[in-house]
């Protein structure tokens, strides 16, 4: 049992809160921050750096370091919610009974796009993003000190609902040398039986690998012996540009111990409007559900309008985004080839991601995020925010027009070429 830290902590680090910028994870109360370690610092210093050059900057200041898109949703989504929002029930609490057409529509989209059957009653599930989705999972499945297997890098939501659960993380480590495939294998006999849950996600951010069905299979094999369950986060199902994106439903053994998360946010650009869903075991629906009863009313049935156009009209719409983001990709690793840092173009859309430049020295990423931003206005995402394996590494996402990547570049070059 974990001893309680003093009250008078509480009092003293709840009045760092009146101070102009966020807490660091050092400054949360005792037990947030035995919660949390430092995990928050690497985002809010890079939100305080952006800040910073914002206001030195202005409009120049050109972000590439948010996997949010800068493109709009489909018109025909805008137009449902459009229709739909001046329904009073749009504005109304949304209670789990109500989200039935939605499931069904996600239910006929798996079946349609996966050949998987799915029950739209005791195996999907709504949800206020996918974030959220992962984030709360493990509080309904996990016990406190419970052990969860996280890969490093990893998506910081993943780590985050361990976290919030109390789990204890096991980290595997990715490797650019394996080609960031996780290596189940290195896991001991007495690792694999330790573990409750695996938190994983391929098409992966931040490395930007496509992964594939065997990684899915061997890691659903794992768990079948040694009884883990397995949640896969998949909201870049539509976004391989080379290669098929894999998917957990197509791996024996879903029904039994798997949940698989889906979203409209990067497939249809709706990340602003939250939502997603959640397709897996039985159990495991139930038991999400039932965190999430104590926690949100789900989403408006404005969104769920939109979303289910999307799902019943267009499936084949994010083909478009895939030849938007390899032209972007394409045209940015020239650019930064012109000037002086290559990039690898990587299999996924939306991101690059690669080792630091020659030029930053023994920089961390998260200092040579930070100068960069200052200097030049160009904000990237410090590796090391996605764990101590991305320490060395950048992800810079691919969210504007070219003439504005070339711009970014550009700005970059002429800024590493001052260091050399
Ligand atoms: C792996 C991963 N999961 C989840 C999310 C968030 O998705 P949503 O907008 O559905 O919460 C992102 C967003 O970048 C992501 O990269």
């Amino acid at each position: 049992m974990r001893g309680r830290s003093p009250k008078s902590s509480y009092r003293l680090s709840w009045m760092t809160f009146s101070e102009p910028h966020p807490p660091t994870a050092g400054q949360l109360p005792a037990a947030l921050a035995r919660r949390f370690g430092g995990r928050g610092d690497v985002f809010s210093a890079m939100d305080r750096a952006k800040a910073d050059a914002r206001r030195r900057h202005g409009h120049q200041l050109i972000d590439l370091s948010l996997g949010c898109t800068d493109q709009p949703p489909p018109p025909q989504v805008m137009r449902a919610i459009v229709q739909q929002l001046g329904q009073r029930s749009s504005a109304a609490y949304c209670l789990h009974a109500a989200t039935r057409p939605l499931r069904a529509r996600a239910a006929a989209w798996i079946r349609r796009r996966f050949g998987v059957v799915a029950d739209p009653d005791t195996q999907v599930l709504l949800l206020v993003g996918s974030q959220e989705g992962t984030a709360h999972f493990p509080l309904a499945v996990l016990e406190p000190g419970d052990h969860a297997l996280l890969l490093d890098p990893g998506y910081p939501s993943h780590l985050g609902g361990l976290q919030l659960a109390s789990a204890r993380i096991q980290r595997l480590s990715l490797e650019p040398e394996d080609g960031w495939r996780p290596p189940f294998a290195s896991l001991s006999h007495g690792e694999r039986e330790s573990l409750r849950l695996m938190v994983f996600g391929f098409p992966h951010n931040p490395t930007a690998t496509v992964g594939s069905q065997d990684w899915l299979d061997e890691a659903m094999a794992m768990a079948s012996r040694h009884e883990i369950l397995v949640a896969h986060d998949n909201p870049y199902v539509d976004l391989a540009l080379e290669g098929e994106a894999p998917c957990l439903l197509r791996s024996p053994g879903w029904q039994e111990r798997g949940i698989e998360f889906f979203s409209f946010s990067k497939s249809w650009c709706m990340g602003g409007f939250r939502i997603a869903f959640a397709v897996g075991a039985t159990p495991l629906i139930q038991a999400l559900q039932q965190v999430k009863g104590w926690i949100d009313f789900n989403q408006s049935l404005a969104i769920q309008a939109g979303a289910m156009v999307a799902l019943d009209n267009l499936e084949d719409w994010p083909a478009h985004l895939r030849s938007l983001y390899r032209r972007r990709r394409d045209h940015m690793a020239q650019a930064l080839a012109t000037a002086g840092w290559p990039m690898a173009p990587r299999p996924m859309a939306l991101y690059l991601w690669d080792h630091l430049p020659r030029a930053a020295g023994a920089m961390d990423s998260l200092s040579f995020c930070l100068e960069l931003v200052r200097d030049t206005g160009v904000a990237l995402t410090p590796g090391s925010g996605f764990g101590t394996a991305g320490r060395h590494h950048v992800r810079l996402a691919l969210v504007a027009e070219e003439p504005r990547l070339t711009e970014a570049a550009q700005r970059v070059g002429a800024w590493l070429k001052a260091r050399t």
